[in-house]
């Protein structure tokens, strides 16, 4: 055990007096964030295979890096639809307060954990200059809110095939995605703020009982906002694996149209 009475930390990266595994956790999270990066950055750029299954006309599934499909109101780009939508997830994460979090550990080491040493001696400026782009979070927000809606059309298509009714597995993992990417947004402490963090008392406030129950709801759910960071994380890039080896054949999706 360290001397409680010696300061933790230590100058230069690594170096700290802690005797537990501290290293694990930023070790863990540079895995999953630079293999989530890499394979997103794979899948957009396919520019196909993103709808599913191949061979039908107007087929039900969609992935989640694509959809909604921008191109159908923008007829004349050439280019991976995924480019027209992904700026608006990327953003959202990217400045998210948890994610934030995950890649200055991860990615940057700064710190790589608490009473950890870090590369930069002093000069700690906090979010300024040009972290503050961070503050950009809560109108990525508002796109997030859209992308929700979008989402859950998309489970309303994966549910329907030339107006037929049916289920598949590629529906159920479509909508998992959009639950957990529901659960992700509406557990966010943009959202919390905006429903009711910024106010003095609700019972004052315009629709105050409304915003109250809300704002309890949200706060549960913000309680676990890491977790659900990275549930939604693992869905979305799931539901583009399923999709795409659907699409690609690789894969034959159990569904009650008898398609695929
Ligand atoms: Fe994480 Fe808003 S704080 S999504």
């Amino acid at each position: 055990m360290p001397d409680a009475a010696v300061p933790l930390k230590t100058k230069g990266l690594g170096q700290t007096r802690r005797t537990d595994a501290w290293w694990t956790q930023p070790a863990a999270i540079f895995v999953a964030l630079v293999a989530f990066i890499i394979y997103a950055t794979w899948a957009a750029f396919q520019n196909g295979h993103y709808r599913a299954p191949a061979g039908v006309e107007d087929p039900p599934y969609i992935s989640p890096f694509y959809a909604p499909d921008l191109t159908t109101i923008i007829p004349g780009w050439t280019w991976s639809p995924a480019f027209l939508i992904l700026w608006i997830p990327a953003g959202f994460r990217l400045t998210c307060y948890f994610c934030r979090r995950c890649y200055y550990r991860g990615l940057l080491a700064d710190p790589p954990g608490c009473a950890v040493g870090e590369p930069r001696g002093t000069g700690y400026r906090g979010e300024t200059g040009f972290w503050a782009f961070n503050n950009l979070h809560r109108y990525f927000l508002y796109f997030a809110l859209i992308l929700v809606c979008f989402h859950w059309i998309d489970v309303w298509h994966a549910l329907h095939w030339q107006g037929r009714l049916g289920i598949g597995v590629g529906s159920v993992v479509i909508a998992a995605d959009a639950f957990c990417l529901t659960m992700y947004v509406f557990s966010c402490h943009a959202l919390r703020h905006l429903v009711g963090g910024n106010l003095d008392a609700f019972s004052t406030a315009p629709a105050g009982s409304l915003r109250l129950s809300l704002w309890r709801f949200i706060t549960r759910l913000n309680e676990h906002h890491g977790l659900w960071f990275w549930i939604s994380l693992f869905m979305v890039g799931l539901a583009d694996v399923y999709v795409r080896c659907v699409s690609m054949g690789l894969i034959r999706d159990l569904n009650t149209w008898g398609i695929g």
